[in-house]
């Protein structure tokens, strides 16, 4: 049995903040300890309880100063766009064409797939993600070499390739049969193998036909425990483009709906022009609207507009979405959805903030208890954070009160610098002593 002892401050949400200054949100520990056993948590407290239990061979990794939290988890981003992100001067479905689907193409052989499926799994550790949920290509090679690595590291993600049949390059599009064919082999492969989970991918409605989407729509409901990822409602061009491939429908939701492919397993990337109807289509469905900040800012798409979306009891989960999104770090992303709140007069707290990281984003994969939280049988996800990690940081950290000012200038400074080390399934990822460098 392999067990490790973590030490340190400790901070696990137990449910969502109600506010700034929300103290029954969450638990922490001033000095806590960790204790892992095979992978998962065996017993959380306070140290003076804990050490106790900790037999004489069980390593104790002590973190002074940092804070110890569950790891991030990023539930949209895109594996094949480590080499798209950074891309100049265009929005979506220019960037689309221009960008994305020339390097997408690349991922047929399954040597750079396997190359860049490592990369992005050391730079989601950078960044002390966890787990995440990832498109892949429509070529089942990349989501195959994801499943690899990923499973090697005993790491738990959630992938699928994204299925297109129209609107795009020859080199991305698969005949529908050949598509559902691949996705289902993939789902009895990998789906529950270890950590790993599929999720079905339509990259998005104008990529797929109506027999496409029914497809996908039957392949969901054959396997009711995989997870949807799809974007809606983005950008105003691709709205008007669904408006054209799919006139009798009344709304871009609508269409998702019609193929049964909303539902609480349902991710629905972006959510920035939704009409009342579509909120209400997607309240009662249970779907999740997932808010990626730095790509709607970097791509011009718009602003989320959470307070709406939240009061209408919409579940709501926040997202890099790289390579449209501009960092890997869930801290500036938290950074990005603070000021994209703000531009609409409205707040998010630090707290909302990392709960939203953690255990909501955790929730609204179907993975609360799994992970997201530092309770006993959860796995031992675990990011180090540093709020003392640059030199603008610590000198801001000099005039910093309680817990709540230093997340909010964890979140509003920090980036992958912050993390000192990265736990997945309790074994550190990081190098010693580097954020810059992880292990494989
Ligand atoms: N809509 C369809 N595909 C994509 C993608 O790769 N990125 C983003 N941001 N939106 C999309
Ligand atoms: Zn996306």
């Amino acid at each position: 049995m392999t067990r490790r002892a973590i030490r340190g401050r400790l901070l696990t949400f137990t449910r969502a903040p109600r506010g700034a200054g929300d103290a029954q949100s969450y638990r922490s520990i001033d000095d806590g300890i960790v204790l892992v056993e095979n992978s998962r948590i065996a017993a959380v407290g306070p140290a003076a309880e804990i050490a106790a239990r900790i037999p004489p061979d069980v390593p104790v990794e002590r973190h002074p100063g940092a804070l110890i939290m569950p790891g991030f988890i990023d539930p949209h981003i895109h594996y094949p766009q480590t080499q798209v992100i950074a891309s100049y001067g265009a929005q979506l479905l220019e960037w689309l064409e221009k960008y994305t689907f020339v390097e997408e193409q690349k991922f047929a052989d399954p040597g750079h797939a396997a190359r860049n499926a490592e990369f992005f799994l050391d730079e989601l550790a950078r960044n002390g993600t966890t787990t995440a949920c990832a498109y892949c290509t429509a070529h089942p090679a990349s989501a195959e070499a994801l499943f690899v690595a990923a499973h090697k590291r005993n790491a738990g993600m959630i992938a699928g390739n994204a299925v297109m049949s129209r609107n795009g390059p020859p080199g991305l599009l698969a005949p529908a049969a050949s598509a559902i064919a691949d996705s289902r082999d993939l789902i009895r492969r990998w789906h529950g193998t270890g950590r790993q989970r599929y999720a079905v991918t339509p990259r998005f409605a104008i990529t797929s036909t109506d027999a496409q989407l029914a497809e996908l729509g039957a392949l969901l409901k054959e396997f009711p425990t995989t997870l949807m990822q799809t974007h809606l409602d983005e950008n105003l061009g691709e709205i008007a483009a669904i408006k054209k491939l799919f006139p009798a429908d009344p709304s871009y939701t609508a269409v998702y709906g019609r193929f049964g492919l909303l539902g609480p397993r349902s991710l629905m990337g972006h959510c920035i022009h939704l009409t009342d109807d579509e909120i209400t289509l997607l309240r009662d469905t249970r779907s999740v609207a997932v808010f990626c900040p730095t790509s709607n800012l970097f791509i011009g798409s718009g602003l989320f507009d959470y307070q709406r979306l939240n009061a209408a009891g919409i579940r709501i989960a926040l997202a890099t979405d790289v390579g449209g999104g501009t960092s890997y770090s869930m801290l500036r992303t938290a950074a990005e959805a603070y000021k994209v709140m703000q531009l609409q007069g409205q707040n998010l707290p630090a707290l909302a903030a990392f709960d939203l990281m953690t255990r909501r984003n955790a929730a609204a994969i179907g993975l609360e208890g799994e992970i997201g939280a530092i309770v006993p049988g959860a796995y031992a996800d675990l990011v180090v954070l540093d709020a003392r990690a640059t030199p603008a940081m610590a000198h801001r950290m000099e005039t910093v009160r309680d817990l709540e000012e230093e997340l909010f200038v964890l979140m509003t400074l920090g980036d992958d610098r912050a993390v000192r080390q990265t736990y997945i399934a309790g074994e550190p990822a990081l190098k010693l002593g580097s954020a810059r460098s992880a292990t494989t």
